[in-house]
């Protein structure tokens, strides 16, 4: 296969830096980024590995608080790397730290203990926040686990900021409709129902995923009179209604191995970030027609780009810190506690 110049000069650079670089990437990657990665994962994989890497520096192919975590979890003098410094997630801003922490206020009050947890999908100053409460992150691998674990802690658990994902993983635990409770954070809190949430198990946060929520019952409806013996598999981040209506739902790995596992000839309609569906198509051609219940691009994931990484190479290796993730000390402890409770839970 004939690759780019640009192709050339990063894995040049990589062959340079030699173990003193680690590029670690999320499954949604584009393949021209995906390729360049020393290790590939959803993100509880990533978040796992990042804590075990030995070398310097760790350039890190996804969106910022996937880069955040790592730092967080990286080793004293290690330095991550983001090379699209804008590439938030806009399910992640869904949920500003100013207002969880107004909010987690108001619904311990009276002294109810409510354990906010937060999927990785937060900001940096969120998981602190969460960190200081008793609370820990999750993501959507080990949600169910996480989820169970924050019942027991506390009278309550305020999920965050993916209100779907909190719901699809209500429904796992059988935690019944009426012991949850949809936040009203509109106007900075003010109209929040107080008897509804001192009185819930299951307090939501109104975020979504925008990527995942394109999923629509028609989408299903459609897939199913086109390809009648298709199995399809959803991440939990679309919709309940969707959920319910599919074969199966899991997270990015779960779907990586719930394509690997389908018999020989199967047809598996999949609906969740369209790089990975592509990806998992070519993987299997020889074997199954996996399709997409609709193309489904997640444009932040899409802002790092080979010129992107060639970049942050570059710049890393001039020694400049432009591409640096920072971590203020003041967040640092507390959002590492939100990360390790749950490494430690899910040991
Ligand atoms: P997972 O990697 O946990 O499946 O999450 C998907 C996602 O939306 C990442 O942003
Ligand atoms: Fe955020 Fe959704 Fe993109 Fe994941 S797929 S990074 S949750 S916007």
């Amino acid at each position: 296969m004939m690759y780019s110049a640009l192709h050339e000069s990063i894995e040049a650079r990589r062959r340079e830096f030699g173990s003193d670089l680690t590029v670690m990437g999320h499954h949604y990657q584009t393949e021209e980024v995906i390729r360049h990665t020393d290790i590939r994962g959803d993100s509880l994989e990533l978040s796992r590995r990042a804590a075990g890497l030995d070398s310097e520096h760790i350039v890190f192919c996804g969106v910022y608080f996937m880069a955040e975590s790592a730092a967080l979890l990286a080793k004293q003098g290690q330095k991550v790397h983001l090379p699209e410094p804008s590439a938030e997630c806009s399910m992640a801003l869904m949920s500003p730290a100013f207002l969880l922490e107004a909010i987690l206020r108001f619904l311990t009050r009276s002294g109810r203990k409510v354990i906010p947890l937060a999927y990785v999908n937060s900001t940096l100053e969120v998981k602190s926040v969460v960190g200081r409460h008793n609370g820990a992150a999750c993501t959507s691998a080990n949600a169910k686990r996480m989820l169970e674990w924050a019942m027991r802690e506390g009278d309550a658990v305020l999920f965050l900021p993916d209100q779907n994902l909190g719901n699809n993983t209500a429904d796992l635990l059988g935690i019944p409709e009426q012991a949850r409770h949809i936040l009203d954070i509109r106007k900075r809190g003010e109209r929040l129902d107080a008897a509804a949430a001192d009185t819930s198990d299951l307090l939501l946060w109104p975020g979504f995923c925008s990527i995942h929520t394109r999923f629509s019952l028609r989408q299903i409806e459609r897939a199913r009179a086109e390809h009648p013996d298709a199995k399809i598999v959803v991440h939990p981040e679309c919709t309940p209604q969707v959920v319910a209506e599919a074969d199966a739902a899991g997270s990015t790995s779960f779907i990586i191995r719930y394509v690997a596992e389908a018999p020989a000839g199967s047809t598996i309609v999949v609906g969740t970030e369209i790089n990975l569906v592509e990806r998992l198509a070519d993987q299997h051609k020889e074997r199954l027609n996996v399709l997409p219940l609709v193309e489904s691009a997640c444009t932040h994931m899409a802002q790092t780009t080979e010129e992107r990484l060639s970049a942050a190479l570059d710049a890393v290796a001039g020694g400049s810190a432009d591409f640096l993730v920072s971590i203020p000390d003041e967040v640092r402890l507390p959002a590492k506690a939100a990360l390790d409770r749950m490494l430690a839970v899910c040991a």
